[in-house]
C-alpha cells in the first residue's frame, strides 16, 4: 500500500503545490500538470500510478474524458470478457455497478494496484494519453478510448457536477458555477482532465499510429450501431464472438444487458454511493442520449463550441 508511505504522499503534495492552479467549477482548485487540469485527489493518484503502476501483459485500459460514456464502455467490455464465465442472467453487472466491476487507475488502484480485478484485467482511467504511466505504454497493453460530441459532453459534465453538488454529502461539493461560467471554463479547457480537445487528440493520434493497440470509439457511433461496435470491441480484446454465439443472439444480449434502460433501472445503480460517499450512483445514469445539448445551449454557445472543435481538430481527420 503506497498510500501508507507518508513520505511519498508528502512528496506528491510538494510537487502539486508548485503547479499552476486555477479555481475550477466549484470552490476546489485545479492543478495544471503535463498540459492538463486535475483535481488534487486524482492528481495525487496519477502521480502515484506514474511511479508505481505495474501492468500485467493482458491488461486492457478503458480510457475516456469524464462523461463521454465511461460507464457504458466499462459495462460492455466487462460483459464481453465475462460472458463465458457467467450466463447473462447471472452477470455481475446485475448486482455490481460498472465502476465497481472496473476500477480506476488514478482512483481505487492508484495506491493499491493489488486491488485490481484478477479475473478480468480491465482498468479504467481518465488520464490523458501522454500522462499514462510509462510502464503501461511500454507493456504494449491494449487501450479502448471513447469520446463524445463536445456539446453533449459539456452538458453531461455540468449536469453531473451540479447534481453532485446539490445532493452530495462531501465537503468538497460546494455549489457549482452556473452554466454560462462553466461553459467559459470548458471552452478554456479548465475542467477535470481538460482541455477536452487535447484529451481526444492525444488518443486519436496514438490510435492512428497503433490501430492494433488502441481502439478509438465514439459514443454516437455506439448508439447508432451498437451490434457492430460490440463485435469490434470483442475482436479487439481477443474475445471474438463465435458464429454459434452470433446465431444465438449473444451480441444483442450484451447490448441489451448494458443498455441505458437496463442498467439505469437496476437497484444497484439506482441506490447508494460510489467512491466513499462522493457520488450517488444514479448520477452516472442521466439520459444516455445524443443531442441533449439542444435543451441547454443557446445557438451562440453551440456555434462557439463547434468552432473551437473545428479549429482544434482541423487536419487531424477527426470530426464530431
Ligand atoms: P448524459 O448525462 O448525457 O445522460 P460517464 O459514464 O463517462 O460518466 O458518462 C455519463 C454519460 O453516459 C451520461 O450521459 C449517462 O447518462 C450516459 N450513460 C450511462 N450509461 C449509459 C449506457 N448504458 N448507455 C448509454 N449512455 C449511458
Amino acid at each position: 500500500d503506497h498510500r501508507s508511505d507518508l513520505k511519498t504522499l508528502n512528496l506528491y503534495n510538494e510537487i502539486i503545490s508548485t503547479l499552476p492552479k486555477r479555481k475550477g467549477w466549484k470552490s476546489d482548485e485545479l492543478y495544471h500538470y503535463q498540459g492538463f487540469w486535475h483535481d488534487f485527489f486524482n492528481l495525487e493518484g496519477l502521480l502515484s500510478a506514474q511511479q508505481h503502476f505495474k501492468p500485467q501483459t493482458n491488461d486492457i485500459i478503458l480510457s475516456s474524458f469524464p462523461k463521454t460514456g465511461t460507464t457504458w464502455l466499462k459495462a460492455l467490455s466487462f460483459a464481453i470478457m465475462t460472458r463465458s464465465s457467467f450466463d447473462i442472467s447471472a452477470s455481475p453487472l446485475l448486482t455490481t455497478m460498472p465502476h465497481e466491476c472496473v476500477l480506476s487507475l488514478e482512483g481505487a488502484l492508484a495506491h493499491n494496484s493489488f486491488h485490481r480485478n484478477q479475473d478480468t484485467p480491465l482498468i479504467g482511467t481518465h488520464v490523458p494519453y501522454t500522462s499514462l504511466p510509462k510502464s503501461m505504454i511500454d507493456s504494449g497493453c491494449k487501450i479502448i478510448y471513447i469520446c463524445r460530441d463536445p456539446k453533449d459532453t459539456f452538458v453531461s459534465l455540468w449536469q453531473f457536477a451540479r447534481n453532485a453538488s446539490l445532493k452530495g454529502v462531501d465537503s468538497s461539493t460546494s455549489e457549482v458555477v452556473d452554466l454560462e461560467k462553466a461553459f467559459e471554463l470548458f471552452c478554456d479547457g479548465v475542467t477535470y482532465y481538460g482541455p477536452y480537445w487535447d484529451h481526444v487528440l492525444g488518443y486519436w493520434k496514438a490510435s492512428l499510429e497503433s490501430p492494433e493497440r488502441i481502439l478509438f470509439l465514439k459514443f454516437e457511433d455506439l448508439k447508432k450501431e451498437a451490434l457492430f461496435y460490440v463485435k469490434k470491441m470483442a475482436e479487439f480484446v481477443g474475445y471474438p464472438f463465435s458464429l454459434k454465439e452470433e446465431e444465438k443472439g449473444m451480441v444483442q444480449k450484451i447490448v441489451d444487458l448494458c443498455s441505458f434502460q437496463n442498467l439505469s433501472e437496476l437497484e444497484v445503480n439506482k441506490t447508494g454511493h460510489l467512491h466513499g460517499n462522493l457520488f450517488e450512483k444514479r448520477l452516472f445514469f442521466r439520459k444516455g442520449e445524443t443531442g441533449d445539448w439542444k435543451n441547454y445551449l443557446t445557438s451562440t454557445m453551440a456555434t462557439r463550441l463547434d468552432q473551437i472543435t473545428e479549429q482544434k481538430l482541423r487536419s487531424s481527420g477527426l470530426t464530431f
